[in-house]
C-alpha cells in the first residue's frame, strides 16, 4: 500500500486546502472524461490492459536474455531510460545485468562501455520513439558496428529495437535488417512509457516479475480514481499546489533511500517536462537522505523559504542490519546496541522532518509500504495521475514538451545539420 500524510500542509493552510481540493477534484474528472488539454496522449491510462500475447512475446525475449547471463545494454534518453533504471536500480541496486547508455554524450562512458563489450556477450535494446533523437541515435551507431563486427550474420538476434509501430529511423531499420521489435503505442509518451516494452523489456530482462507490476500498476489506477478522503493522489496535488500558490515553487522530493535514486530522477521528469511551461510549474528537485543531509541539509534548513519538502519512505526492510556491541565505545554508539539500521533510519526521518518544518518548510510523506515491483508499479502510476491532475489545475497540456526542441535546433546549427530551421 501507497499512502501519503500530508497533515502538515493541510494544518499550514487550513482555509484554502478544501477550496484547493475541490479544484483538483474536478481535475481529476476531466482526465477521466478524457476531453482535456493533451487528450490524445492518454493511452498510459489503458496500460494495465496490454494484449496477452504482445506480453508473452516481450517475457520471452526477456527470459532469454536473463537466462543468457549476457549483458543488456539500453540505449535510449528521457522518458526512454529513465522509468526503467528508476525499477531496475531500486530492485537491484549494480547487482544487473542492464547497462544504461545513449542517455549523454559522454565519450568517456561510451569508450568504458565498449571495453567491457570486448569481454562480454551482449543484447541491444535500441530505445526511441521517434528514431531520430541525437545522444541514443550516436550510442547505437558505435554499438551496432561492434555487434555486426562481433556476431557476423547472428547479429540480428542481438539487437531489439522499441520504437513507433509504424513511422521512423528504427521500425524502417529493423524491418530491413529482421531485429525483433516492440511497440511504444503511439498515445503515450515518452514520460508515461515505462509500463509500456519502453520500460517493461529491460525490467524484466532484470530478473523482476511482471505480474507483480501489473498488480501493482492496477492498484494504482484504482485508488488514484477513487474520489475519497485516502486518494493519495487527490492529497498529493492538492497540498504541492497549495505550496505553489504560497510562493513555494520548489518541491524537493527527499527519499530516505538511496535505491530510490532513479525513481527521484524518473520522478523529475515527469514532473518538469510536465508542468513547466507558460512561465508556469513547480521546480522538481532532488536529494538522497541522509547523504544529501549532510551537503543540501543546510540549504534546506535555512535557505531561501520557497522550497516545500515531499519525503520518500520505504516503511518495511526485508533485509536489515543490527548495530553490535563495542566494549570500548570510543564512537559512542553504544546506546544504539541491537536497534536495526531501518530504526535508526526513521529516527533520521522523524528527526528531518520535525527540524526542516521548524525551519519552514512544509513537508508531506510517501510511505511504501515494501521496495518491491508491486509497490513501485503503484507509485508510478500515483505519480503519472498526479502530473495529468496537477498539470489540469495549472491549465496546461502535460502531455507536450515544446521547450526540449530549442536545445536542439541550436546544438544542430553549431554541429553543420542540413534543414535545421
Ligand atoms: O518526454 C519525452 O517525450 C522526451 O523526453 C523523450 O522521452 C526523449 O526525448 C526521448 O525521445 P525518443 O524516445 O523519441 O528518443
Amino acid at each position: 500500500m501507497i499512502t501519503i500524510i500530508d497533515k502538515n500542509i493541510r494544518e499550514e493552510y487550513p482555509d484554502k486546502y478544501f477550496e484547493l481540493r475541490k479544484e483538483a477534484e474536478s481535475a481529476l474528472d476531466l482526465l477521466k472524461s478524457r476531453e482535456g488539454k493533451g487528450k490524445d496522449f492518454l493511452g498510459w491510462l489503458d496500460l494495465p490492459k496490454q494484449d496477452p500475447e504482445h506480453l508473452r512475446l516481450l517475457k520471452t525475449v526477456a527470459q532469454e536474455i536473463y537466462d543468457s547471463g549476457d549483458l543488456m545494454v539500453c540505449i535510449g534518453i528521457g522518458g526512454s531510460y529513465l522509468g526503467a533504471k528508476a525499477f531496475i536500480h531500486a530492485l537491484y541496486g549494480d547487482n544487473h545485468n542492464i547497462r544504461f547508455i545513449g542517455h549523454h554524450l559522454s565519450p568517456l562512458e561510451l569508450s568504458d562501455l565498449l571495453e567491457e563489450l570486448q569481454e562480454r556477450d551482449f543484447y541491444i535494446n535500441v530505445i526511441s520513439k521517434s528514431g531520430t533523437t541525437t545522444e541514443p541515435g550516436i550510442a547505437f551507431r558505435v554499438l551496432r558496428d561492434l555487434a555486426e563486427k562481433k556476431y557476423g550474420d547472428k547479429v540480428s538476434k542481438r539487437i531489439i529495437t522499441t520504437t513507433d509501430g509504424e513511422k521512423g529511423a528504427l521500425r524502417k531499420l529493423a524491418e530491413e535488417k529482421g531485429y525483433r521489435s516492440f511497440v511504444i503505442p503511439a498515445d503515450v509518451g515518452g514520460r508515461f512509457s515505462v509500463l509500456t516494452p519502453v520500460g517493461l523489456l529491460p525490467i524484466l530482462a532484470a530478473g523482476a516479475d511482471l505480474d507483480q507490476i501489473n498488480r501493482g500498476a492496477l492498484k494504482g489506477f484504482q485508488t488514484a480514481f477513487l474520489v475519497n478522503n485516502d486518494n493519495p493522489v487527490l492529497n498529493y496535488v492538492t497540498s504541492r499546489n497549495l505550496c505553489y500558490r504560497d510562493d513555494k515553487a520548489i518541491e524537493i522530493l527527499a527519499s530516505m533511500e538511496p535505491r530510490l535514486h532513479y525513481l527521484s530522477e524518473w520522478w523529475k521528469q515527469l514532473y518538469g517536462e510536465s508542468e513547466g511551461k507558460e512561465g508556469k510549474g513547480i521546480f522538481p528537485a532532488s536529494v538522497d537522505f541522509t547523504t544529501d543531509l549532510h551537503s543540501m541539509g543546510q540549504w534546506i534548513q535555512d535557505g531561501v523559504r520557497n522550497i516545500f519538502e515531499t519525503f520518500l519512505l520505504v516503511d518495511n526492510y526485508n533485509k536489515d542490519v543490527e548495530i553490535p556491541h563495542d566494549e570500548t565505545d570510543l564512537d559512542n554508539l553504544n546506546y544504539l546496541v541491537g536497534k536495526k539500521l531501518s530504526y535508526v533510519n526513521q529516527k533520521a526521518y522523524e528527526g528531518t522532518k520535525l527540524a526542516h518544518q521548524e525551519g519552514g518548510v512544509p513537508t508531506m510523506t510517501i510511505h511504501l509500504e515494501q521496495l518491491d515491483e508491486e509497490h513501485l508499479a503503484e507509485l508510478c502510476v500515483l505519480f503519472e495521475v498526479g502530473v495529468a491532475v496537477s498539470g489540469y489545475i495549472l491549465d496546461v497540456n502535460p502531455f507536450d514538451q515544446p521547450g526540449v526542441e530549442a536545445y536542439k535546433s541550436k546544438m544542430f546549427e553549431l554541429l553543420g545539420k542540413a534543414d535545421v530551421k
